[in-house]
């Protein structure tokens, strides 16, 4: 339990977390740009042959779907040859290498849960590029871990979850105050599984204590829109709140998105090793815990 593990991406929306819950049990380490570019094969290798780890838990991505769309060239040198660079020095140091994946590898189109064994069919560049680094990672390593995740909220930085209760929260005050306020405008024909970034954490490290390795779904149980978790969330903060249903199609993006991408985490239920639980039990507790915030 004392395994040196350094986590790329640690400033991300996940890293932040993954920080806070490997640090209680290892001795963590985490880097970002400021430390070195991913894309820079002799800075990642000159950084992680200094430091030694046992593990490494690579989170750093280029996350945003809608700027790969635009820029596909630097989408695929972060998050493609970025991940090969880690991968490669990882096998060169004989880290165990433990790569956060998308659920944007598929293609939204199955109408119910993707398992482990469908096949991706990414329709944007970031599902692309992201795919490409599990290939990377598969050819490089055989004792690494794929984790692919899926919609995250969390407090490290600006995500749906956080921004949707600040919007709320401007009409709840105005409300109260008998002043005209905004309805909220709210995507409700995309689906996946909204998770918490604690969740994986806590999953990450089942996955390294039992040395799992290849493709592993890790999600929130069940599906959700932005519009049906904004149901949920206002409920459970007893806010009245008015929202609009609107169309993907009535939002202008770069990059297209997959109607319904929810994973179905089959390999760790089959191992009896998923820590996972129902979104709702997850967001009651996120919000319980974050109430004062
Ligand atoms: N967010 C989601 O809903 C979601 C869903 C499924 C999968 N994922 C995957 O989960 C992982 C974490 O996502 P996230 O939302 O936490 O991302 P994020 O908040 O955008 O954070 C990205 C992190 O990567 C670092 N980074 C970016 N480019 C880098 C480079 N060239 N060299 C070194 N570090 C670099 C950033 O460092 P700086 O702060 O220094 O720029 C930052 O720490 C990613 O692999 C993502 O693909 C995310």
């Amino acid at each position: 339990m004392n395994d040196k593990i350094l986590i790329t991406g640690a400033t991300g929306l996940l890293g932040v977390d993954l920080m806070a819950v490997l640090k209680q049990d290892y001795r963590a380490m985490g880097v970002a740009t400021a430390n070195f570019d991913i894309q820079n094969y002799d800075e990642t290798a000159s950084f992680l042959d200094r430091m030694k780890p046992e593990v490494v838990l690579h989170a750093a991505a280029w996350a945003d779907v809608d700027g790969c769309e635009e820029q596909k060239e630097k989408a695929f040198a972060v998050n493609a040859i970025g991940t090969k660079n880690i991968a490669t020095v990882c096998k060169n140091i004989g880290a165990k290498m433990i790569f956060y994946s998308t659920d944007y590898v598929f293609d939204g189109t199955k109408g119910s849960a993707y398992t482990e064994d469908d096949k991706p069919n990414p329709i944007n560049n970031y599902g692309r590029s992201k795919l490409e680094g599990e290939q990377h990672v598969l050819d490089i390593l055989d004792n690494a871990a794929i984790m692919r995740i899926s919609w995250l909220y969390g407090t490290a930085k600006d995500c749906f979850v956080t921004s949707v209760i600040h919007s709320a929260l401007t009409q709840h005050r105005a409300k109260l105050k008998n002043e005209p306020y905004e309805v909220l405008k709210v995507v409700g024909d995309q689906f996946s599984c909204p998770t918490w970034t604690v969740d994986i954490a806590d999953q990450t490290k089942v996955i390294i204590e039992k040395k799992l390795t290849g493709i592993i779904h890790a999600a929130s149980i069940g599906q959700a829109s932005k519009y049906k978790l904004s149901e949920n969330i206002f409920e459970e903060l007893s806010w009245d709140i008015e929202m609009n249903l609107v169309k993907r199609s009535d939002v202008p993006m770069k990059a297209k998105r997959p109607e319904r991408t929810d994973l179905e985490n089959k390999r760790l239920n089959e191992l009896g090793l998923s820590e996972m639980r129902s979104y709702k039990e997850a967001i009651r507790e996120f919000l319980m815990v974050h109430k004062e915030d």
